[in-house]
């Protein structure tokens, strides 16, 4: 009985979900469209909101009732995106490495909707890959440079979302990890020790944060061709198109009959910010299909599938 309850609730939400339309980085534009959403009233701040898992995180908690302020390095582009995702975004700009415009960009958001509820630090760069992919001969000013977007842009994210969320004693703040961040070898030095460091931040202010009602996750994703995607292979691969890279970083994967799309961040991010998730904090979700669990020994016996 219970199960078949299940069941039709299940159909009964499937039939609330619409595909409005897809993007570079695959299907990113599902979810309810009749004001049930688990995000309604909800006020959201997200870094790097202009382009990539930012947008489209951006536009499922839209989807899912949420105002969003939309807070991005590029100005052209995230004015662009605000316009595209409709009257419940709003940009402003953003730079994450200068705490003040971190600072300026969450008093923004509380002037313009009263309160915070949500903020993730999506924002992230990789890098080149030119004097950072090894140890001998490390470029410790790219290191440098990666760490203070990514690391430091981070900090400074839950350092103002704190100051408004704690006296509030509620909210929910994510960040931007990456797999690159679980395993050596997937990235270069910069971006893997800076995606280490965050999934470590991450659990240091979940602890002190407890005590102010604020919950603190991260999100792990495997690769998804998005436009910072696409530049680093194009200059891995000598100047790869996007589709070239989208097929490239499709078939990475391990988890059979499905590819990680920016949707599946957006979805893992809705989660956490919502209610649903009330009693999460300190957790890093892990969007890879199960890539980062297992390792196979290389025997000579046949593999699972064979
Ligand atoms: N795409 C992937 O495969 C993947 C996988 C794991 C983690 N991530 C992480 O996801 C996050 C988003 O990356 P994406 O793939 O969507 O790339 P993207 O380049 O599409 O988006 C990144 C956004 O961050 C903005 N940004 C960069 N520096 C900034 C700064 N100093 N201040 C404010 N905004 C800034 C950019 O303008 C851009 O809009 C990053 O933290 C990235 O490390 C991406």
């Amino acid at each position: 009985m219970i199960l078949r309850l299940a069941i039709e609730a299940r159909r009964a939400a499937a039939s609330k979900l619409k595909l409005v339309g897809s993007a570079g980085a695959g299907r990113w534009l599902s979810t309810a469209v009749d004001g049930s959403g688990s995000l309604e009233g909800k006020i959201a701040l997200i870094t790097g909101g202009a382009s990539g898992l930012g947008k489209a995180t951006a536009h499922e908690f839209i989807q899912e009732g949420a105002s969003v302020v939309l807070a991005d390095i590029n100005s052209q582009l995230g004015l662009q995106t605000a316009e595209e995702l409709g009257p419940h975004a709003h940009f402003i700009h953003c730079d994450v490495a200068v705490e003040d415009s971190v600072a300026g960009a969450v008093d923004a958001a509380v002037a313009r909707h009263g309160r915070l509820d949500v903020m993730f630090n999506s924002a992230g760069v990789a890098g080149s890959l030119s004097g950072t992919s090894e140890m001998a001969s490390l470029d410790l000013g790219q290191f440098d440079s990666v760490m203070r977007v990514n690391v430091r842009g981070t900090l400074a994210g839950i350092k103002h979302a704190t100051r408004v969320m704690a006296p509030a004693c509620s909210g929910s703040i994510l960040c931007m990890g990456s797999i690159s961040g679980l395993m050596g070898g997937l990235g270069s030095y910069p971006y893997s020790a800076s995606k280490l460091a965050i999934a470590g931040v991450v659990r240091t202010a979940a602890a002190e944060l407890a005590r102010h009602g604020v919950r603190v996750n991260c999100i792990s994703p495997h690769a998804i061709a998005t436009p910072m995607v696409v530049r680093q292979f194009a200059e891995m691969l000598g100047g790869a198109d996007e589709a070239t890279v989208a097929s490239i970083v499709a078939g990475l994967g391990q988890l059979k009959g499905a590819t990680c799309e920016a949707v599946d961040v957006a979805r893992a991010a809705v989660y956490l910010a919502s209610d649903d998730a009330k009693y999460v904090s300190g957790h890093n979700l892990v969007v890879d299909g199960g890539f980062t669990t297992y390792k196979y020994m290389d025997l000579p016996f046949p593999t699972p599938q064979e």
